[in-house]
């Protein structure tokens, strides 16, 4: 619990600052919302104006709770957009963490260190692969993916020199880099940041007529899709996707990388999304709740033919593959297999689903998602915004996507007495919009 004392501690650290930088229309409301005005308004003039949050200010987290710098406390349904699987702050990261960093936490990829071969051991063997690459970021990822492909394009299926195709499925999202920006068909992604990546082509998503199409091309080196579209809505392809997928990149000799950053990790209810099709990916992409949202890890894994073609000095990172996110990653992996979080997110998004189905047709037009990984659908004219920050008022943090979509990605390790409160928010917030 957030003790009186923590949150009276951090008002005492903060109300230099409130005094110093709130605005003046802040003046005259009640000393607690002082201080998170003095939060959003240093951020404001400080920090760039890239993101636009919800109005409140988080100091403090555990499980599925956050708390904010008055000490009130929040169910957080987004979990840092699927990074926080494992809960906040969970004591065994936690624990993985400290310890590594007082022991070595950087070396570079320049010498060995004793984690790093431990590390990938272990994480290939969790998700039967011959290789791992570590990166760092989610977008990191995406950008490894994409060179590993085009590297084997040219190497082994002979595809002529810088005309290798990658294609994408529309409305996909991995990232802000040049490369994932390319990838994009969202104006607010792309807009003012060309010229744009050669190469890159977009299909429609669950569409395997139009992915056979562009397969045809002998030019193609990969199809990189996320097994669900999560920043697109939490859309969910039809039944045999994948299962379609992987059987024609198998035919045309394409790589079929799975983008599973988001999906990943037993967010679904399975450890990966392509589990519930049986199938397995050339490349598959991991990040966010590989360090249970403790760190920067992210790794693209494969098997040799594939990861082999990428040589000393072609490609690599500062930290990637560091001590410190080597052993934190371990852990929030084995925290997901001794939790059981993917049965849990498996049980707790049946009755998420079931009860928020419930809910008035004409107020929630869709609820959809697999285990914990969701969205609802709200009437046009009540403004996801609005209605995020009633569910602010009322106790529970959500994001809206695209006007009318909110997403519910609560941490797996919810339980069901908490499932169904939070639940009862979301249902008498969304009742007396
Ligand atoms: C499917 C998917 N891939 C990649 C990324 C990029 O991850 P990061 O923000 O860690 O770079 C995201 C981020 O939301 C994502 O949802």
């Amino acid at each position: 619990m957030f003790s009186k004392l923590s949150a009276r501690g951090i008002a005492t650290r903060l109300s230099c600052l409130a005094q110093k930088t709130a605005p003046k229309e802040a003046a005259g409301t009640s000393s607690g919302s002082h201080l998170s005005e003095a939060v959003f308004a240093r951020e404001q003039k400080y920090g760039a104006h890239n993101y636009h949050p919800l109005p409140v200010a988080l100091a403090k987290g555990e499980g599925v709770y956050v708390w904010d710098v008055e000490g009130k406390r929040y169910f957080d349904y987004l979990s840092a957009y699927s990074a926080v699987n494992q809960g906040h702050c969970h004591p065994k990261i936690v624990k993985a963490l400290t310890e590594q960093a007082s022991k070595l936490a950087l070396t570079s990829r320049a010498f060995y260190s004793d984690v790093l071969g431990e590390y990938e051991e272990f994480v290939t063997k969790f998700f039967g692969f011959d290789k791992v690459l570590p990166m760092n970021t989610g977008v990191e990822g995406g950008e490894t993916a994409c060179k590993l492909a085009r590297k084997w394009g040219y190497e082994q299926k002979k595809i002529p020199k810088n005309q290798a195709k990658i294609i994408f499925a529309r409305n996909n999202f991995w990232g802000r880099t040049l490369s994932a920006v390319s990838a994009s068909n969202d104006p607010s992604s792309y807009e003012g940041f060309g010229p744009f990546m050669p190469g890159f082509e977009l299909i429609d998503y669950d569409n395997t007529t139009a992915l056979e199409e562009a397969l045809r091309d002998p030019n193609v080196c990969a199809f990189m899709v996320e097994p669900i579209q999560g920043e697109a809505g939490v859309v969910v392809p039809s039944d045999g996707y994948l299962k379609k997928v992987r059987e024609l990149c198998s035919k045309y000799n394409v790589l079929w990388i799975a983008d599973e950053v988001q999906t990943g990790l037993a967010r679904t209810g399975r450890m990966l999304a392509v589990n519930y099709e049986d199938v397995q990916p050339d490349i598959l992409i991991l990040g966010k709740a590989l360090s249970g949202g403790m760190y920067p890890v992210s790794a693209v894994l494969a098997n040799d033919q594939v990861m082999l073609c990428i040589k000393p000095g072609e490609h690599g990172s500062t930290y990637g593959g560091n001590p410190l996110g080597c052993r934190v990653a371990m852990a929030a992996l084995e925290v997901l297999q001794e939790e059981k979080l993917a049965e849990n997110a498996y049980k707790m998004g049946d009755l998420l689903r079931s009860e928020l189905g419930q809910l008035p047709k004409d107020v929630v037009s869709v609820v959809r998602g697999k285990g914990l990984l969701n969205a609802i659908v709200i009437n046009q004219k009540y403004d996801a915004w609005n209605v995020c920050l009633r569910l602010k008022e009322n106790g529970l943090l959500a994001k809206p996507t695209h006007g009318d979509i909110i997403r519910f990605a609560p941490p797996l390790v919810i339980n069901e007495a908490q499932m169904l409160e939070s639940i009862d928010i979301i249902k008498k917030t969304i009742l007396s919009m």
